[in-house]
């Protein structure tokens, strides 16, 4: 764990494009086969910054969120995560990672992220925030007033999928 000090050091900012290889380093540490490729973060650092914060402890990199925005629904179309279809001010934002380094996590970084997250898609006026998630993390996303949408039909990474929505309710 980390001691409160460090803690309060921590912070949230947009993504940078200098930024591409250690946003890439965590993505790959964080997940297995589902991980996006160094090719995909870095369209999503190009093409949205808005929606793509890093958790930064010291000047390094410890923690990612990032999406793309649609005002589609479908959660299962892969060609989107390489922001196929992405539209800056699509109704809704779709995060596609989250992740923190292990040695960092339990200190509600991941927290700090989605919360900024949240604020900074009200302030873009989007209508609803979207993702899939593995069944182990339904409680966490429900801790943000998430609710669950059912099982997706997506298979991305060979794993079984649940989607999970947050209306934000931005008139
Ligand atoms: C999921 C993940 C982002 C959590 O990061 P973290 O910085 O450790 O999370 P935090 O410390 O901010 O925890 C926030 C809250 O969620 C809870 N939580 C954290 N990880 C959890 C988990 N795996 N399952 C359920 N709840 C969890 C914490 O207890 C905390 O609850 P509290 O606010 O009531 O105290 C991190 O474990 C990770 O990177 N996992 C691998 C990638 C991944 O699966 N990402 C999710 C994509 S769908």
């Amino acid at each position: 764990m980390l001691g409160n000090k460090q803690v309060q050091k921590i912070k949230i900012r947009h993504v940078e494009e200098h930024d591409l290889s250690v946003c890439y380093n965590v993505e790959s540490v964080c997940y297995t086969s589902d991980a996006a490729t160094k090719e995909k973060i870095k369209k999503r650092i190009q093409l949205f910054p808005d929606g793509f914060l890093v958790a930064e402890l010291n000047k390094r990199v410890i923690g990612i969120i990032n999406s793309g925005s649609t005002n589609e629904e479908d959660l299962t179309d892969e060609a989107f995560k390489d922001m196929v279809g992405h539209v800056a001010d699509g109704k809704n934002i779709v995060i596609f990672s989250l992740a923190v380094l292990p040695e960092f996590r339990r200190n509600g970084i991941s927290k700090k992220l989605m919360t900024k997250f949240i604020e900074i898609s009200k302030t873009l006026k989007k209508e609803k925030i979207l993702l899939i998630c593995k069944s182990g993390l339904i409680p966490y996303y429900q801790k943000y007033g998430f609710l669950y949408g059912g099982k997706s039909k997506s298979r991305h990474g060979g794993f079984e999928w649940h989607e999970m929505y947050l209306p934000l309710c931005v008139k």
